[in-house]
């Protein structure tokens, strides 16, 4: 690691941090949580300023080529220096034709397409590939409700990823092998993991602070000329690996493949290279139908279609759990209680809250499998599977 960069990273897990904090502190003090104009100015300015010497000499100091973690990491901290910017109000998307600030926005996209991703932080860099020291992790600020949401969001991540895992396993095994069961039942495991994290998260994440004082960090910002959307816990190659070998998705689909070509440079490319080839693949779901109309009766296919309906049903449940529990505390509910005007300042994602609750609510559908006119879901396709274990 270069030196300018070890500085910067020092900064960002120092100084950032305390002054990130001071400005929650006294925003969340008001009766209007969400306003942010007006309020620790000196603050905003110095965090703004420091973070500038910083990149200004990373600039120049050009692409060193330490390899693709350090380049992914500088990539995080200046997109966390960033997004710090867009919350505390000193750059906005909507009234800026490109970024206010070309030399963070320059070094973002050096980086980013040096290592394949979008020039903004994503979900890796706080989740699955952040290096903690001395204990401490990285984050914007040191609010217990951040630790909170960015420590159950990765261990949520971790067991979907270890549920993709096991299914992608099955492929060369077979449908028929006896230790598909056991994979089948890893899956379903990892995917109770995935229930009893966000079951604690329900629990423990305090709704205010998580939607006036982290939510907000994962606004759109410009770099450059392009804005880009917030990051989200959903941007790892797994969640939609289940989705397209369980047979409830299907990668030629409008809707769906819109979101995965959406999401693809939000991905570590090792995710993007395993999203891929999982696209190229037949369902698990198909493989079983194939094959069902002869060997319905073999025990081998009683006792592996029916540990494939669990992990479908589980799947279908971890969707339910998000949408029905965790977005509508945490989002919906607090986004309710605002006027327009104030919800604009508050929201993190692109689209406005309907559209957004909408497609939220399309994937969980589709992953429950239920029975809708206006959208594709494997709903026959599972029901008739059934069907055969029930004849
Ligand atoms: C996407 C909310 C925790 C997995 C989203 C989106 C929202 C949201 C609003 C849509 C994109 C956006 O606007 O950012 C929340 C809230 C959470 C939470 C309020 C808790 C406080 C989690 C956890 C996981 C998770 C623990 C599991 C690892 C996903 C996935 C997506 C997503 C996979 C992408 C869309 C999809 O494929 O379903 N989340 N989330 N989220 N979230 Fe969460």
């Amino acid at each position: 690691m270069s030196k300018n960069v070890e500085d910067f990273d020092g900064w960002l897990r120092s100084a950032f941090v305390e002054m990130n904090t001071e400005l929650e502190n006294q925003y969340f003090a008001q009766d209007e949580r969400e306003n942010v104009d007006g309020l620790g100015d000196t603050i905003k300015h110095q965090i703004r300023d420091e973070g500038h010497e910083y990149v200004v000499k990373l600039l120049a100091e050009g692409n060193t080529d330490e390899g693709f973690d350090h380049a992914f990491d500088l990539l995080g901290g200046l997109g966390l220096y960033m997004a710090s910017l867009r919350r505390h109000e000193l750059t906005n998307p909507a009234n800026e034709m490109k970024s206010p600030f070309p030399e963070a926005s320059a070094l973002g996209m050096q980086i980013a397409a040096s290592v394949g991703m979008v020039p903004r932080f994503s979900t890796a860099h706080l989740a699955t590939r952040n290096a903690a020291l001395d204990g401490r992790q990285k984050s914007f600020t040191s609010l217990k409700d951040e630790y909170l949401f960015l420590d159950y969001n990765t261990r949520g991540i971790f067991a979907f990823m270890r549920a993709s895992d096991a299914l992608t396993r099955i492929l060369p095994m077979g449908v028929s092998n006896p230790v598909t069961e056991t994979l089948l039942g890893d899956a379903a495991n990892a995917l109770k993991d995935v229930i009893k994290y966000s079951d604690c998260l329900f629990d423990e994440l305090d709704t205010d602070r998580f939607f006036y004082s982290v939510r907000p960090y994962y606004k759109p910002y410009r770099v450059g000329r392009h804005e880009y959307r917030g990051a989200n816990a959903g941007d790892f190659s797994g969640i939609n690996e289940i989705d397209l070998l369980l047979g409830l998705c299907q990668a030629n689909d409008p809707y769906y493949s819109q979101l995965l070509v959406d999401k693809m440079l939000f991905m570590p490319p090792t995710d993007q290279a395993s999203l891929r080839d999982c696209m190229r693949r037949r369902s698990l779901l198909s493989q079983f139908l194939d094959v069902a109309p002869s060997s319905a009766k073999e025990p081998w296919f009683i006792k592996n279609a029916t540990a494939f309906i669990e992990v479908c049903r589980l799947h279908g449940a971890t969707a339910a759990q998000h949408h029905d529990r965790l977005v509508t505390r945490f989002i919906e509910k607090p986004s309710k209680a605002l006027s327009k005007e104030k919800l604009s300042q508050v929201t993190a994602s692109g689209p406005p809250l309907e559209v957004l609750l909408r497609s939220l609510e399309v994937l969980r559908d589709m992953r429950l499998a239920t029975s809708r006119k206006d959208i594709r879901t494997s709903f026959n396709d599972l029901e008739k599977l059934k069907s055969y274990l029930n004849a």
